[in-house]
Order: C-alpha cells, then structure tokens, then sequence
C-alpha cells in the first residue's frame, strides 16, 4: 500500500479528541499515515467545535491558512468534520470553496467510504446525515500506540437536554448509548496496550443506558472496575439534575473510581438557571455536593461557568460568587456567554455588554485562583498515590549536591491534581519509575496548578484498588 500523510488537526472538547483517534484509526486502514507537518500531508482534516463563537473562529482561521497550501499542491484532500461541520452543512462551501469534504459528528464511520470516492472522482462531498442510532457501536480493530497511560473512551453521545445555550443537541444529535459489551471490548483492548486509566465521556453519563434498557452507569461502572490491569476510572460530564444516590455511593464503594467530580453548576442564581433550562436548583445543587461531600469526603469538585448570560443582573452574579465562596471549588472553568446559532438563548433579550462580561470573569476567576492556591496549599505534608504519566528532562543548576540533569515526572491525583516530581540518581528510597505505575510522593510544595514533591516509599500501597489512599507521611 502506498503510503499517504494525514494532518489532523483536532478543536475543542475531549469527546473530539475521541472522535479523531477514531478518525485517524480508519484513515490508518486506507494507509493514511498521521504527520506533524502540514506540508507533508495528502489529506487535512480539521476536527471543530462550535461550543462558543472563538472555537468557531479557530476553525476558519486554520481552514484560511489552508487556502496557500491547497494552491501549491491541488491535489490535497481538505476537509471539515465536526460540529462546525454539521451546523454548517454546504454552507461551508461558500466561505472555503477549495474544500473537498464536509463530514458531520455522525459521519465517522463512513469517513473511509467519503475518501475513498474523494480520491477516484476528485469531486465534493457534504455528509451530514443524523441517524441517531448507535453506529459508533463497533469498536474498531484497534492497533493502539503503546506508551499511552491515560485514554478517553466515548460511551455516548448526543444529549436531550436543550439547555438554553448550547449547541450540543443540535449538532451532536440525539442521546444515543452505546452497548456495554462494545464499551468493554474496547477498555479491554485499551488494558491489553498498557492503558492504566480511562475517562469515559458522554454529555450526560446519568443518564446512560437508560432510553435503550441498558443498565445502569453505575452498573457499568461495576463492570469496567472488573477489568483488572485498569488502576483508575474517571468519567464526565454529569448533570446536577440526574446526579444520584447510586453515583454518589460509587465514590465510596467502587475503589477505582477516582475521587473527582466535574459537576457543571452555569450559576448560582435560581433565577438565570430556570432560564437556562438547567432544571434545577442552587439548593438542589448544594444538597448534592452536601451527600457527595458526606459519602466520600476526600472528593474533589469542580465546575463549569457561564458569566453574562442573557438577563443576569450584578444581583445574579454576586449569587454565582456566593455560591463559588460556599462550595470552594477545588478548580473551575468559566466562560463568557457565547450566543450560539439555534440555541434559544440567542433570541434572549437583555444581552449583558462584553465589557460587563469580561469584568465578571475576572472577578470570578480571581476568586477561585485564592481557593485553589488555598487547597492546594492544605495539601503540603500529606502523601499523595500519583498515577505517573510522564516526564521530561530539566537541568538542575546551582545546587551542588544535586546531579546536573534530573528527570520531572509528572501525574495526576486521584482527586486530579498534577504532581511534578524529580527522581534523580539513585538518592531516593522508592523503586524505579515508569509512565503507568502508582508512586507515592509527599507534597512539599502547592502552586496555582499544580503541586510539588518527593516520591516516598510505598507504605503497603500495591495496586490501584489500595494505591489512592491519602496519609500523613
Ligand atoms: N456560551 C458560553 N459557554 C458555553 N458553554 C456551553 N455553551 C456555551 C455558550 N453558548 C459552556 C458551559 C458548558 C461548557 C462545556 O461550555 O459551561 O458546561
Ligand atoms: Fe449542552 Fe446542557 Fe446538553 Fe450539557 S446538558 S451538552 S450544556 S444541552
């Protein structure tokens, strides 16, 4: 087979990034080798998202720079897939006309059959079509790289919730689940290439299964944990309003399942939240995080904001501050609000100017920066079991008793934390480190982002399902 170069260039969410390994495993079948270097390329996909207007503009601008390199070598495939691509559709056409293919969030699967024809006829392709039915079902053969610790795994797609805002439902369909023994296929195959950690990502994982009777996420959960090389399970996105019990009690009971929680709240206001069509509200909301913080209170929690949505008055907003200074986050994403093509909210009168905007997410994240550093700073002393990622190698100067070149490890917290460490020469006690193994470090150091420390020796700490413990060292 002829060798052919693909770039790939993926915007957006980790659902994408999920969907462009998919892309680039079907792609591999056609010999389509993946490359860093545009030049190099046979075909470009950009892989987008429309979840704000900046993503969007992010998009465009990369197909722009696409035109230069389209004329010096016609015979490039271009194409466009992903949620600017579905919302889209051949529209696109008219704004990039030297693109050869349009191919919508459903499309995946197909993509090979589209290239193939691309390739034959040279003509243009727009493939937008929504089935809603579970065609990403199959796993494909996978030939995983081996080296990767941690890997998302897309359990379902779309979302029925209609939040006043979002794009989502409109451009990703339908909630659709896909079976759990296709999802447990492929986290095995992910175990037998050396995975160690899997996030499993859908809109809503609450909801999961249950439009198609197919058990429980909690169940699935279950299931999943009985994978034995697998030391950690993490999972987002859920929904404040369907977050239960039964989830509550896995961060207890279910041992692999990491202490960490992405719980987007929007606001603290019961007022912008109706109109937000959250359904529900900031009582129900600190009532959760309440169980939560009751069954497993080591959980670290954090959310997603929207500041300036349509109507939100200064009062709203000092509620969402109120509501940040109550909880303490232990890290929060916040965005200014976006109007989206066909979400409602764009119809919303009572715009908040972007100047506004901008001051509220300032103040807002100021606030969170002081209770990050401030938990993160009650953590120095304490031990912490790290799932090692990576590393890199850094030059130590100035420090005589140190050798010159040192390796930094990094990796994360159960809770999620990234914990940088150095293991240099042979002056520490611990066994040798390698990118999947637990390590246990104490903290000595807590920064914005990230901690610091010392790897330890593992106090009868083994394997995943003992390895999260937290003690004092
Ligand atoms: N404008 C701003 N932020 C948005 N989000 C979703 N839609 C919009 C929008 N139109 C944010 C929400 C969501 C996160 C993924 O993106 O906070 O939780
Ligand atoms: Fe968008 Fe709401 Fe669905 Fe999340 S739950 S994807 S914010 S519509």
């Amino acid at each position: 087979m002829v060798n052919k170069y693909l770039y790939l260039n993926t915007i957006g969410c980790q659902m994408n990034v999920y969907d462009s390994e998919q892309i680039a495993l079907r792609l591999a079948a056609l010999g389509y080798q993946q490359t860093a270097s545009l030049e190099k390329a046979d075909l470009v996909i950009v892989n987008t998202c429309t979840i704000r207007a900046k993503a969007e503009q992010k998009a465009f601008s990369f197909l722009g720079r696409l035109a230069r390199l389209k004329k010096k070598k016609p015979g490039l495939i271009a194409a466009v897939g992903g949620c600017v691509a579905q919302q889209e559709g051949d529209k696109i056409f008219k704004r990039i006309p030297y693109l050869d293919l349009v191919f919508g969030t459903q499309a995946i699967d197909r993509l090979p059959h589209l290239i193939q024809t691309i390739e034959k006829k040279r003509c243009r392709i727009v493939d937008i079509q929504q089935t809603d039915k579970p065609d990403f079902q199959e796993a494909q053969d996978h030939i995983f790289p081996t080296g990767q610790v941690s890997r998302f795994v897309t359990i379902m797609r779309g979302c029925d919730n209609f939040c006043a805002y979002c794009v989502v439902p409109y451009v990703r369909g339908r909630e659709t689940s896909r079976h759990p023994d296709v999802i447990l296929n492929e986290i095995n195959q992910l175990a037998e290439a050396g995975v160690k950690e899997v996030t499993l990502l859908g809109q809503n994982v609450n909801s999961y299964g249950k439009k198609e009777g197919l058990g429980s996420f909690t169940e699935l959960l279950w299931q999943i944990a009985q994978i034995e090389p697998l030391l950690r399970l993490r999972f987002t996105t859920s929904h404040p309003k369907d977050f239960d019990g039964e989830l509550i009690n896995a961060f207890r009971t279910n041992e692999k399942l990491c202490k960490h929680i992405h719980l987007p709240v929007q606001s603290g206001s019961n007022r912008v939240l109706e109109r937000m069509n959250r359904k529900y509200t900031k009582e129900l909301y600190l009532d959760k995080v309440a169980k939560l913080r009751d069954t497993c209170p080591e959980i670290a929690i954090t959310s997603d904001f929207i500041v300036g949505f349509p109507g939100e008055s200064e009062a709203d907003f000092e509620e969402t501050l109120d509501l940040i200074r109550t909880i303490e986050f232990d890290g929060l994403f916040a965005f200014k609000y976006s109007d989206r093509p066909n979400a409602p909210a764009a119809k919303f009168d009572a715009k908040v100017s972007d100047r506004q905007m901008k001051k509220r997410l300032q103040i807002l994240l100021d606030l969170q920066e002081t209770c990050t550093k401030k938990k993160n700073q009650a953590l120095v002393g304490s031990c912490l079991s790290i799932l090692v990622e990576g590393f890199s190698k850094r030059q130590i100067s100035g420090d005589l008793n140190q050798p010159y070149q040192a390796v930094q490890w990094t990796g994360r917290t159960s809770t999620n934390k990234i914990v940088n460490f150095y293991r240099h020469g042979d002056s520490d006690n611990c066994e040798e480190i390698a990118p999947g193994q637990l390590v246990d470090v104490k903290i000595e150091k807590a920064y914005s982002h990230s901690l610091w420390g010392k790897p330890v020796e593992r106090k009868g700490a083994t394997g995943g399902l003992k390895g999260e413990k937290i003690y004092a060292a």
